[in-house]
């Protein structure tokens, strides 16, 4: 294990509020690492703290071992790329780019432009160097302002929330684009953002943050499959939540008959189908009126509004998280 970037029982509290309590983080080389929470939770002020822009108020924040939290913003080998990405509007894509490498003492212009280059070509942005940020497009200028970020070469990149301007396609093309870029890169990324769909499917690791702490950490499937409570478990995708189960729509059935032994299985009446292109939500209603949805194919939905039909699942499909603690993380 490599540990790049540790925060130990990191603690932030502003007159009026406990943005961040007791944060324990270990980062390691190249990793893509994702913190996801509601609005609100915490994931800026952390990102801030790290990158020297707020104090802490209590806590330790290493880099590479070394303790941080004293130094300025200048003075740790930390990035950050912003939501609103803030390009120069006067400046050329390149100069954007070269802009925080010309304020490094004794780096050579033959050296800032070969970085620079570099920069460009692994981003793709060649060609469009002289250009200026009103000239590109909006997936472009996203690029412009990572390429700026990596080429000072950063122990961690702060992320916040930098596919939020994008609307939904080029958020996924851009998002492809990133992680492969990190993997060629090998630096490690801190990524903020609200979108747990991103989350799974960019990041080695994922965090969830509620009310300043972190709720679970660990790998997507992980997170996904044996969520720790009832708030992750909702977070991170639907759930119904059935006689003290939990079981994901996409892991519900729905057939005419009652099923063969082995199953969960209830009667219900199909409530209404909403189609959504890839799949088919069934909404039911169980006979004591909890309602269930069922994700299925299309193909597979061939049940009118008002049909008594039979919802069921493997048992094993439950979410494993105990009743108790699903009740009282609704408290
Ligand atoms: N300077 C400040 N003074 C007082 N409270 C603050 C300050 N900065 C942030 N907060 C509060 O701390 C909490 C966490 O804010 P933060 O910006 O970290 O949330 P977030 O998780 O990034 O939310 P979002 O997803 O909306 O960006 C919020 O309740 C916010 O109002
Ligand atoms: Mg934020």
């Amino acid at each position: 294990m490599d540990t790049v970037l540790e925060l130990r029982a990191l603690t932030k509290h502003f007159p009026t509020h406990r943005a961040v309590n007791g944060v324990s983080l270990a980062l390691q080389r190249g990793e893509f690492f994702s913190l996801i929470g509601p609005s609100g939770c915490g994931k800026t002020t952390t990102l801030r703290l790290i990158a020297g822009f707020e104090m802490p108020t209590s806590g330790e924040i290493l880099l590479n071992g070394r303790p941080v939290a004293n130094l300025k913003p200048y003075e740790r080998n930390v990035n950050t790329v912003f939501q609103n990405y803030a390009l120069f509007p006067h400046l050329t894509i390149a100069r954007n780019i070269r802009f925080g490498l010309e304020r490094r003492p004794r780096m050579l212009a033959s050296e800032i432009s070969a970085k620079v280059d570099r920069m460009l070509s692994l981003l793709q942005l060649s060609g469009k160097e002289d250009r200026m940020p009103n000239q590109i497009s909006g997936g472009e200028r996203q690029r412009v302002a990572l390429a700026r970020s990596l080429v000072l070469e950063p122990d961690v990149l702060l992320l916040d929330e930098p596919l939020s301007a994008l609307d939904p396609k080029l958020r996924r093309q851009v998002r492809a684009e990133l992680k492969s870029i990190q993997r060629r890169v090998g630096i490690a990324f801190l990524f903020v953002t609200h979108d747990q769909e991103e989350a799974l499917s960019l990041s080695d690791r994922i965090a969830v943050m509620h009310h300043g702490e972190l709720e679970q950490v660990g790998p997507p499937r992980g997170l996904y499959l044996r969520p720790a409570s009832r708030f992750v478990a909702e977070f991170l995708g639907d759930v119904n939540w059935i006689d003290g189960a939990g079981v994901r729509p996409e892991c519900v059935r729905i057939s005419r008959d009652r099923p063969v032994n082995g199953a969960c299985a209830f009667p219900a009446v199909v409530v209404s189908n909403t189609y959504l292109g890839n799949c088919v939500h069934i909404e039911t209603c169980l006979e004591d009126g909890v309602r269930c949805v069922a994700q299925v194919n299309e193909n597979e939905c061939r049940y009118e509004t008002g049909q008594r039909v039979h919802v069921w699942w493997h048992p094993g499909d439950q979410l494993p998280i105990a009743v108790e603690q699903s009740v009282s993380a609704e408290a």
